[in-house]
């Protein structure tokens, strides 16, 4: 973030390597991929209009929309100062994908992020998935020597595991985690991982908080889908475990109605409640969602609500995996062998 920044509104940050950030960042991957058409106007709209709301994480990667998402945030990046996190990691040719995180590719990728951005230096800088092959600390070495160089401010790491996460943070502090964290996917919570990054002064950055826009209530039936929407892939959005998932949202009514929010609302307040270290990036593309999101920070939920959204979605009343087995991140050793099973 440049030294002309507006700093976010005292009370309503949340601190990622030390610098306070707003307390809802900006998911902007649905803006060139994965969740159906996407319009650059519109976008940008919403990447200024979140910013005048207080918002300065921006989220981003070098494989969204295979470099479009790194130029949208960046054209944006040329008259406003941001927060900017992307990441690297996930390699594409065509359709073929696979995980690189070698110093080498690391070393590539982040001149090409940096020249896409039009920044000199990236704020946050993730290792989007590790290849299984390339020992933590030689990854999170080349970064650290990225952050010497001043191309870098900040380390994250994204889907690791408690492990890696204490490995990696012995070479180089890590400023932030990166997991899939929703009142449907509680795995940092139950696994370590979050217990670990909070012993370590690391942030959560907590992403599809909403979901993948179930929890919103608003994705009910699968023709609303964009014929290349990535959700026809996810285990939890197939025709069947659709409708098994559903009724999980009307235990959510009451809550919603005490507070006269929505369910996306409710949903990112949870997230919120999960502790001060935990900052949700909810993805829109559009303004009155992204408006409709921000005001939940104003929501307090009390410790029985809580209790009573996480009774209600109990890890095993939800229906299908969070993503195919394919594709389900290997977070290290520990995860690879529950992904088997
Ligand atoms: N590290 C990783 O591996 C990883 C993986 C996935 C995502 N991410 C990051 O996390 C960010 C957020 O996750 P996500 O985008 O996957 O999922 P999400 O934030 O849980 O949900 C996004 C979906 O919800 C919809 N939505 C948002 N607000 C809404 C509202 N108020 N009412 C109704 N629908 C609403 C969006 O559609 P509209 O656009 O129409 O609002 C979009 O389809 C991404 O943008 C990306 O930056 C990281």
């Amino acid at each position: 973030m440049s030294e002309t920044a507006q700093p976010p509104e005292a009370g309503r940050t949340r601190l990622l390597g030390g610098d306070p950030v707003g307390l809802f960042g900006l998911g902007c991957m649905g803006m060139s991929e994965f969740y159906g058409a996407h319009d650059d106007a519109r976008s940008t709209e919403v990447l200024h209009a979140a910013i005048d709301a207080g918002v300065t994480l921006l989220d981003t990667a070098d494989m969204y929309g295979g470099g479009h998402n790194e130029r949208l945030v960046g054209a944006v990046l040329r008259t406003r100062n941001a927060f900017v996190a992307t990441k690297f990691g996930i390699r594409r040719d065509g359709e073929r994908r696979w995980n690189d995180s070698s110093p080498g590719y690391l070393r590539t990728a982040c001149d090409a992020s940096l020249r896409r951005l039009g920044v000199d230096t990236i704020d946050l800088y993730y290792a989007h998935r590790l290849d299984g092959t390339t020992p933590v600390e030689d990854t999170v070495g080349a970064l650290a020597e990225l952050v010497q160089a001043g191309k870098v401010r900040h380390i994250g790491l994204s889907e690791v595991d408690a492990a890696t996460l204490r490995r990696a943070h012995a070479v180089h502090p890590i400023a932030a985690v990166q997991s899939e964290l929703s009142l449907w996917t509680r795995d940092v919570v139950t696994d370590g991982v979050l217990a670990a990054a909070r012993e370590l002064g690391t942030a959560l950055v907590a992403y599809s908080p909403l979901g993948r826009g179930f929890l919103t209530g608003a994705l009910r039936d699968r023709a609303s889908l964009a014929e290349d929407d990535f959700r026809f892939t996810n285990p939890r959005f197939t025709e069947t475990n659709l409708a098994a998932n559903l009724p999980l949202l009307s235990a959510v009514d009451q809550v919603v109605e005490r507070h006269g929010a929505s369910h996306a609302q409710i949903a990112l307040a949870w997230v919120l409640a999960q502790g001060e270290d935990v900052i949700p990036i909810p993805g829109t593309r559009r303004l009155d969602h992204l408006r409709e999101n921000l005001a939940a920070a104003a929501i307090t939920l009390t410790d029985a609500e809580v209790a009573a959204l996480d009774a209600a979605f109990a890890p095993d009343k939800v229906h299908g995996q969070r993503y195919p087995s394919a594709t389900l991140p290997v977070t290290g050793p520990a995860r690879t062998e529950e992904a088997r099973a």
